[in-house]
C-alpha cells in the first residue's frame, strides 16, 4: 500500500519557476472559494459538475471539510493552488485506489490566472508527489471529449490517450463521451 497522504511530510508542495504552492484547503478559504465559484461558474460548469451543485458558502465549507477528511484517510488529495497570497484554483488527485495504487488527476483555475502555465507547473508537481512520495503506479486523467484545452494540457504533461468511453458521463442532463488519459510511473520517469 502506498504511504498515506496524511503521513506525507511534503505538503505544501512548491516547484521551480512559479511563485505558487499546492496546499490543503482551509476553513478560512470558504469566502475566497465561493467568490471563485461565482466568478467562474459559467466557464467551469461547461466541463465540471461541482459548480452546479455549489449554491453557497455552506456547500463550500462542506467540500473543504470533505477534502480534509479525504487527505487524512488517504482517499483524496484535493489541494488549493495558491499564488499571490490566495487560492486561484484547485489541483488534486481523486478516485485514489489504494489496492492498485492509482489515482485520477483534476484541475481548474480562475480565469484571471488561466493561460500562464501555472496549472501545468502545479500538475507536474502533483505528479511528482503522486509517483515519488505516494508510490502511485499510474495516474489517470478523465476529460470530456470536447474539452480541447484540458486535453492539450494532458498531452503536454506526458499523458497518452488510452481510449474513449462512449456515453460514459451525464453532464447537465446530457450524455457525453469520456476520454481516458493514462500515465504509468515508468513512462513518467522515462519522459522527465
Ligand atoms: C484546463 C485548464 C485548467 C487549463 O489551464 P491553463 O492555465 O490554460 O493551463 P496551463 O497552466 O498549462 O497554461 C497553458 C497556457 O499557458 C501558456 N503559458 C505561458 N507561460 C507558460 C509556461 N511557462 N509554461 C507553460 N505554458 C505557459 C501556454 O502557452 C498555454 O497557453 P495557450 O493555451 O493559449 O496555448 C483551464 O483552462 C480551466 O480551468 N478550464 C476549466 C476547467 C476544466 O476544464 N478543468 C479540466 C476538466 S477535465
Amino acid at each position: 500500500m502506498h504511504q498515506r497522504i496524511a503521513e506525507s511530510p511534503v505538503l505544501p508542495i512548491s516547484w521551480p519557476g512559479d511563485d505558487a504552492v499546492l496546499r490543503p484547503w482551509r476553513a478560512a478559504d470558504v469566502a475566497r472559494f465561493w467568490a471563485l465559484t461565482e466568478s467562474n461558474r459559467a466557464r467551469l460548469s461547461v466541463w465540471l459538475g461541482w459548480p452546479d451543485s455549489t449554491h453557497g458558502e455552506a456547500d463550500v465549507a462542506a467540500f473543504i471539510a470533505a477534502t480534509r477528511t479525504a487527505l487524512d484517510s488517504g482517499e483524496g488529495c484535493d489541494l488549493a493552488l495558491e499564488t499571490a497570497g490566495q487560492p486561484v484554483g484547485g489541483v488534486g488527485l481523486c478516485e485514489i485506489d489504494q489496492t492498485n495504487n492509482t489515482a485520477t488527476m483534476g484541475y481548474w483555475i480562475d480565469r484571471e490566472w488561466e493561460g500562464k502555465g501555472l496549472v501545468a507547473g502545479a500538475c507536474r508537481a502533483i505528479l511528482r508527489h503522486a509517483f515519488d512520495d505516494l508510490a502511485m503506479a499510474r495516474v489517470e486523467l478523465w476529460s470530456m471529449a470536447g474539452n480541447a484545452r484540458s486535453r492539450a494540457l494532458a498531452q503536454r504533461l506526458g499523458f497518452h490517450e488510452e481510449g474513449i468511453l462512449r456515453a460514459r458521463v451525464i453532464h447537465r442532463g446530457q450524455r457525453h463521451d469520456r476520454v481516458v488519459y493514462g500515465l504509468p510511473r515508468e513512462a513518467w520517469r522515462r519522459e522527465r
